[in-house]
């Protein structure tokens, strides 16, 4: 397989990594997050002006830790689309620059297929065909992992992605940015049971989501509590059962698309997967119906450049390297991935 470097930019981190097959030699990752927490939630602008301040030390830092020379890199991967076009487009002007100033092959790749390949990198023995549940900031997906590179979306959000309903539910709990670590924690105090939420079940989809209902929900009850009650919040039996109704509508609808499927490995991959009680929600479930349930740690789910160089060589190994030309997009669906390649 071959050594590749792989920068990220699409969203708010500043990544760069250098893989050789699935071993991560190194890895870069500088965060926004403490800028845009001032603001609740990522600013696009303020996202690509820091981009262009952390890409050449990440750069240089990463390539420096790998051990490896100029020689032994094979391609410069990077993150083309979907993402925030400011940002994403700080990442591959400098991808370019180092292929053209290096005469390295260019291998452009799709970000959700950076994330599912985080799993790879995790557990150096997964092959396909396998299922992979992505809850990010920006999606919630259930992904058929058929074979490298040949992925079917099962089923996806309707309207908010898990991350982003952590996040309105926390900024309306008064919990801050980013939400989800802050619920994960508040809701250890909390009663799960406290509040039945809805799940978001759409009719006729069983694989698909939706969170505005649920986050609706939340602001319903907590304006029914702060009228009912003197005292504060139940801010800990809230967290816990909004959390509650998410792990369990993404498990349950994870688990059954396996069992459908006859898939016997399922990930989780993504900020979200990072959640304690998705995660023993799918441990529980799968080990109930005998699947192998995989989650990539924390420095793995969240945004990083390895997964992305780990995409990168999987496509390199196929021969599949992308235009100098070749365009940031701010959407693009994971089935046209092969579109980036010439
Ligand atoms: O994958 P990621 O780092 O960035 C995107 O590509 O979006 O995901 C960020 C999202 C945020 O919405 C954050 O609130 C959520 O992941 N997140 C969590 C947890 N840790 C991060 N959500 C629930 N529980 C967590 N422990
Ligand atoms: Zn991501």
């Amino acid at each position: 397989m071959p050594t590749i470097l792989a920068i990220e930019s699409s969203c708010d981190e500043t990544a760069v990594a250098v893989v050789c097959d699935r071993q991560i030699l190194s890895s870069v990752v500088s965060s926004q997050i403490q800028t845009h927490a001032l603001y609740g939630g990522v600013v696009p602008e303020i996202a690509a002006r820091q981009h262009v301040e952390t890409i050449n030390p990440a750069i240089a830092q990463a390539y420096g830790e790998s051990g490896k020379t100029w020689a032994e890199i094979d391609g410069i991967a990077v993150t083309t689309a979907p993402g925030l076009i400011g940002s994403l487009m700080i990442g591959v002007t400098a991808a370019k620059t180092l292929a053209m100033l290096h005469k390295k092959p260019l291998i452009a790749v799709h970000h959700l297929e950076g994330h599912i390949c985080s799993a790879l990198l995790a557990d150096p023995t997964l092959e396909p065909p396998f299922l992979c549940l992505l809850v990010s900031g920006g999606h919630s997906s259930i992904i058929l992992v058929k074979d490298y590179a040949d992925y079917q979306v099962m089923g996806k959000t309707r309207d908010d992605a898990a991350g982003e309903a952590f996040d309105k539910v926390a900024r309306l709990l008064g919990l801050g940015y980013p939400g989800g670590p802050a619920i994960d924690k508040i809701a250890i105090a909390g009663n799960p049971k406290a509040y039945k939420l809805p799940q978001g079940r759409i009719k006729d989809f069983p694989y698909d989501s939706s969170f505005s209902g649920l986050k609706t929900a939340v602001l319903r009850l907590t304006q029914k509590l702060k009228g009912d009650q003197d005292s504060e919040l139940p801010i800990a039996d809230i967290a816990a059962s909004f959390q509650e109704a998410v792990a369990s509508a993404l498990a349950s609808r994870t688990i059954k698309c396996a069992i459908e499927f006859n898939l016997s490995t399922i990930v989780a991959v993504g900020g979200v997967a990072a959640n304690s009680a998705l995660r023993s929600r799918l441990v529980t479930m799968a080990s109930e119906h005998d699947i192998r349930a995989i989650f990539p740690p924390l420095s793995l789910c969240t945004d990083n450049a390895a997964m992305i160089g780990c995409a990168g060589a999987i496509h390199l190994a196929r021969g599949e390297t992308s235009s100098m030309n070749i365009a940031t997009r701010s959407r693009l669906n994971l089935e046209e991935c092969q579109s980036l390649y010439n």
